[in-house]
């Protein structure tokens, strides 16, 4: 079982190019899927989870080749609608192929994707719209059969909350439906509105009107294109924490700072200057101890974002004053916080309430990660921790970031995968 080994309180200084966005680039490769041609995607991230998609895309009977960042996908014959029971589990997104499947073939077996870390994580949501649509859907035996003979047919569909899955899965698979399909409350993710420019830059006519509507005029076909994901937000806010604890001073290449306008501010408080007047890129140089009193609430976006929750609460730990975090977003999104008591923190936590009272130092440990952000939350804890941090459960990390280790050992850290 690899491990990480961190030997921490290393200054950070230096360069960061943040990789492509994980959320966006796992639905855009299902939406490849309707384009039915081929596609170039660039800035792709090379994590477990793209992996995962490809295998699915593959089985299903398009044809991939990877090198460096670029994925090309050609999808022309797709030979399968159903993905099996293992590929599914493997990663909680793959219901996002639900939409992809019906939309290009008309029909998808798949079984359901079940509970995750995070919690139970139902999809109600997404196979009530789809059924709004016209989609017939049979649940039974833990799968989902699904088919529309003669076409899903556009309609209103207003979601109950913003859910991400559910806007995506609904947009992937009405942009063949006939009519019009207006989608309300939706969410509005920057990947949200990364899949809506890529499914338009295939020939879909995707429009936002006004505050969270989406109106989608179904089209006949798809083509191919050439298209570049954006930039990681989460990433970048978990190299922002690692430097906030690291008296560190980063320069993040590649990074939209409209994507974390709710999060910069909550550095800056901490008293972080983060100068964001160069194009696509930012700087944050830290304090000596960052000051860190206050709540926060994870919300939809442009809220402040549950996945960087973690990341940013290891940072208050080694912060001056108290502060309190509510996660509205996931019921279990709190496993990291017993792996940060063993680094010395003093955290406590009530139902979705967590209040974090700074503590002077973190001293190394042994840590477990559970989940992706969670072991991002370890890693910025063993970088501001005295002594040595040995941290498990790497496949979580190796999901979402791309050379971690070798990004924060080029910019000072002492960290290696052993
Ligand atoms: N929900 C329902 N019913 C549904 C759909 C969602 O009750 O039909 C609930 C979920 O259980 C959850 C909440 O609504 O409590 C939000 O779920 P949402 O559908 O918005 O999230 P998701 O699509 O499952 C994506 C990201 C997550 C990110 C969330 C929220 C991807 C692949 N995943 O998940 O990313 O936390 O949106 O922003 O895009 C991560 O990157 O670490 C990660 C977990």
């Amino acid at each position: 079982m690899s491990k990480l080994i961190i030997e921490g309180a290393r200054r950070l200084k230096g360069e960061i190019n943040i990789q492509g966005s994980k959320n966006s680039i796992l639905p855009i490769l299902a939406a490849s899927l309707v384009a039915g041609d081929e596609c170039v995607i660039h800035n792709c991230p090379r994590i477990s989870d793209v992996d995962i998609t490809l295998k699915i895309l593959e089985h299903l009977g398009s044809k991939v080749n990877f090198e460096k960042n670029t994925v090309i996908v050609n999808s022309e014959n797709i030979i399968k609608n159903n993905i099996p029971n293992l590929l599914m589990r493997k990663m909680r997104s793959s219901i996002i192929f639900l939409g992809a499947l019906i939309s290009a073939v008309g029909s998808a077996e798949i079984s359901l994707p079940g509970g995750c870390e995070l919690g139970p994580r139902p999809i109600d949501m997404h196979i009530e719209g789809l059924r709004q649509l016209g989609l017939r859907v049979d649940e039974g035996y833990g799968a989902l059969r699904c088919s529309n003979e003669g076409g899903l047919e556009g309609c209103n569909i207003t979601l109950s909350f913003p859910s991400v899955g559910a806007t995506e899965n609904l947009i992937i698979a009405s942009v063949k439906a006939h009519g019009t399909t207006v989608i309300s409350n939706i969410a509005k993710e920057p990947e949200i509105m990364d899949l809506v420019a890529f499914l338009n830059s295939c020939g879909a006519k995707i429009e936002c009107r006004g505050e969270g509507t989406l109106v989608i005029e179904g089209v006949q076909k798809l083509h191919g294109a050439e298209y570049t994901i954006i930039p990681d937000r989460i990433a970048a806010v978990t190299y922002m924490s690692a430097a906030a604890v690291t008296v560190g001073d980063l320069l993040l290449k590649n990074v939209i700072k409209e994507h974390i306008g709710a999060v910069i501010p909550v550095f800056e408080e901490a008293g972080c200057t983060v100068q964001t007047n160069s194009k696509n890129s930012l700087r944050i140089t830290a304090p000596t101890r960052p000051y860190f009193n206050r709540m926060i609430r994870t919300m939809p976006y442009p809220g402040f974002p549950t996945d960087a929750q973690a990341p940013v609460m290891a940072m208050s730990c080694l912060a001056d004053g108290t502060s309190v975090f509510v996660e509205n977003i996931f019921t279990n999104r709190y496993k990291h916080v017993g792996e940060l008591l063993r680094l010395g923190a003093d955290i406590k936590v009530e139902g979705r309430v967590a209040i974090v009272e700074g503590v002077k130092r973190l001293f190394g440990a042994e840590v477990t990660a559970m989940d992706l952000r969670g072991a991002a939350a370890l890693v910025v804890a063993g970088l501001g921790a005295e002594g040595i941090t040995k941290i498990s459960g790497l496949s979580h990390i190796d999901r979402g970031y791309e050379n971690l280790e070798n990004n924060l050992g080029l910019v000072g850290a002492s960290i290696k995968r052993v």
